[in-house]
């Protein structure tokens, strides 16, 4: 069945999003992803991953902006077929403590992080429900439940991607579509690897019960699990992959 199924992974072009992308395709989707239209170097993107055997289809889309969505979603459609499958997984941050926090901070994560599950589902769900099946998988963060210093945008933000999940997960609950959050910690990408050495080691890792940054094959994982057929009694919810951080 995954051979004709199409998944759809915005910002896939790095980081937690290029370990999605392929671990799909290792698990025989038709991929496609999202890149920002300011980044010069796609094509030695999709070439290097042709290299490593990997064909994904690469489309130029803004996620902050509806238009940009629905040529990207028509992109893929026209060229890989209906979209199964629509990982929302580009975010950035923007991290400033508030009291220093520009309002340009604040809009540019609000809409990147969460304006865009708007924009782009919009371009999936109804055509997912009309056909009885679908999976939507949103990449939140455990800081969007716990809080993190330095990020009243990206923790506003990442607390109403699950809102948006739970709401959503019960209009289509009856169309054979699911509706999921998942909560990574800190995963060794660059936006993780980003943040200041010393306050990675004196005030993150030490909230991380197993130890150590989490992996970005493990974090793909969980979402080849929830886009399969097996996973369709799970909607709604909000999985934690974390190392045990959300406890702390
Ligand atoms: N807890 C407690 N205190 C902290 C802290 C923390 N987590 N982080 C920083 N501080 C302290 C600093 O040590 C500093 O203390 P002093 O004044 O005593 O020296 C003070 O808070 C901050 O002072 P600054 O003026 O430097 O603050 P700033 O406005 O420039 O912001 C910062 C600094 C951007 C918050 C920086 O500390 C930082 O990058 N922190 C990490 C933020 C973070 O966790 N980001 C997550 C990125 S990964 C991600 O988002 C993926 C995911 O989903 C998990």
């Amino acid at each position: 069945m995954n051979d004709k199924r199409v998944v759809l992974v915005t910002g896939g072009m790095g980081g937690l999003g290029e370990m999605i992308c392929t671990k799909m395709a290792d698990a025989g989707y038709r991929v496609a992803t999202t890149y920002s239209p300011s980044n010069q170097s796609h094509g030695d993107w999709v070439a290097q991953m042709e290299k490593r055997g990997y064909r994904i289809l690469a489309v130029p889309c803004d996620v902050a902006d509806f238009d940009s969505c629905a040529e990207a979603a028509a992109a893929v459609r026209d060229r890989l077929g209906d979209i199964d499958i629509l990982v929302n997984n580009a975010g950035i941050t923007r991290d400033v403590t508030f009291k220093k926090m520009e309002k340009t901070s604040w809009d540019a994560v609000m809409r990147t992080n969460l304006d865009s599950l708007f924009n782009m589902t919009k371009q999936v769900c109804d055509a997912m429900s009309e056909r009885g099946w679908g999976r939507i998988i949103n990449v939140s963060s455990v800081n969007g439940s716990k809080g993190a210093f330095g990020q009243t945008n990206y923790s506003a933000a990442k607390a109403g991607v699950h809102g948006f999940t739970k709401a959503l997960a019960l209009e289509v609950a009856r169309r054979g579509v699911t509706v999921n959050t998942i909560s990574p910690g800190y995963i060794g990408t660059k936006m993780v690897t980003a943040i200041p050495a010393d306050i990675l080691d004196s005030k993150i890792l030490p909230q991380i019960p197993v130890g150590r940054l989490g992996k970005p094959e493990e974090v793909a994982g969980l979402i080849i699990y929830l886009a399969s057929d097996e996973a369709a009694f799970v909607t709604g919810a909000n999985i934690a992959i974390n190392g045990g951080q959300h406890m702390q």
